[in-house]
């Protein structure tokens, strides 16, 4: 879909990649951006095209009045994520059941709301959810978060075969390691917020189911394609 004239609502827009996404909406056109979050005072004010709106996806409540205000929405970018858990055999259920919570249970909960919402769009409308590398095989030092991402993912996957008979697009974007604070202890190469929201842009504007927006998601992409048992490996190796 195009993202020049579109009105989009960003999830966990206060910070990371989600202020970045509002920002390369802006920048590429967007008529309006609903920048969600769960203090909307901390999102970015400015451009008069973002209108802040207080969603937290775990809350019923929000997500049905966020639905209800947001009515002319034709991008919905599921953002807002957390990686609370991570070696499986030392995290406790609580921490992992926090990562399903809000990166599945969340994300589906905002779909559902707004899948109305987006039906109703003549030209059609799409769904942008971010999960991550790890949804296609577990990084186990974060393997209760990568359960959480693959669970989401395959929630994406059942998904669309219904979404398309109302004209809604749902596209995965699975990054890499990106420079926010999910992941400041992490000692590795990481991608700057900009960069992948503009490359998850341009994936939207292709229509891509899976987007691969920075080198080690593209490295890894590659991989996966060729062999899952290797993704695994590597990620075991990391
Ligand atoms: N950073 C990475 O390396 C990386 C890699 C792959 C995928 N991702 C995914 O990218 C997305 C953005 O993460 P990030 O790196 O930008 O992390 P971040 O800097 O920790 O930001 C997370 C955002 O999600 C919001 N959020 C968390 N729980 C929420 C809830 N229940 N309701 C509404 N908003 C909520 C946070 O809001 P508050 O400010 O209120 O906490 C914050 O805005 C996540 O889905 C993450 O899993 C990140």
């Amino acid at each position: 879909m195009k993202t020049k004239g579109s009105i989009a609502l960003v999830t966990g827009a206060n910070r990371g990649l989600g202020r970045a996404i509002v920002s390369a909406l802006l920048e590429a056109g967007a008529a309006k951006v609903y920048a969600a979050a769960r203090d909307p005072r901390k999102v970015a004010a400015g451009d008069p095209r973002v209108v802040p709106i207080a969603l937290d996806t775990t809350k019923p409540e929000q997500i049905a009045a966020a639905a209800n205000q947001a009515h002319d929405v034709t991008l919905l970018i599921n953002n807002a994520g957390v990686a609370t858990s991570q070696n499986v055999l030392t995290t406790s259920a609580a921490e992992i059941d926090a990562d399903l919570h809000t990166n599945v249970h969340g994300t589906l909960a905002v779909i559902k709301a707004f899948v109305p919402v987006l039906a109703r769009k003549d030209g059609g409308a799409t769904i942008v959810n971010v999960l991550s590398l790890t949804a296609l095989a577990s990084f186990p030092p974060l393997g209760g978060y990568s359960a959480s991402k693959a669970a989401a993912y395959s929630i994406t996957q059942a998904l669309r075969p219904e979404l398309r008979r109302k004209h809604i697009d749902i596209l995965a974007v699975l990054p890499g390691v990106i420079d926010t604070d999910m992941v400041k202890e992490l000692q590795m190469p990481k991608t700057s917020p900009a960069e992948v929201a503009k490359a998850l842009l341009a994936g939207v504007e292709r229509g891509e189911e899976d987007i691969f927006p920075d080198p080690m998601a593209q490295e890894m992409g590659a991989l996966w394609n060729k062999s899952h048992k290797e993704l695994e490996r590597a990620f075991a190796s990391l």
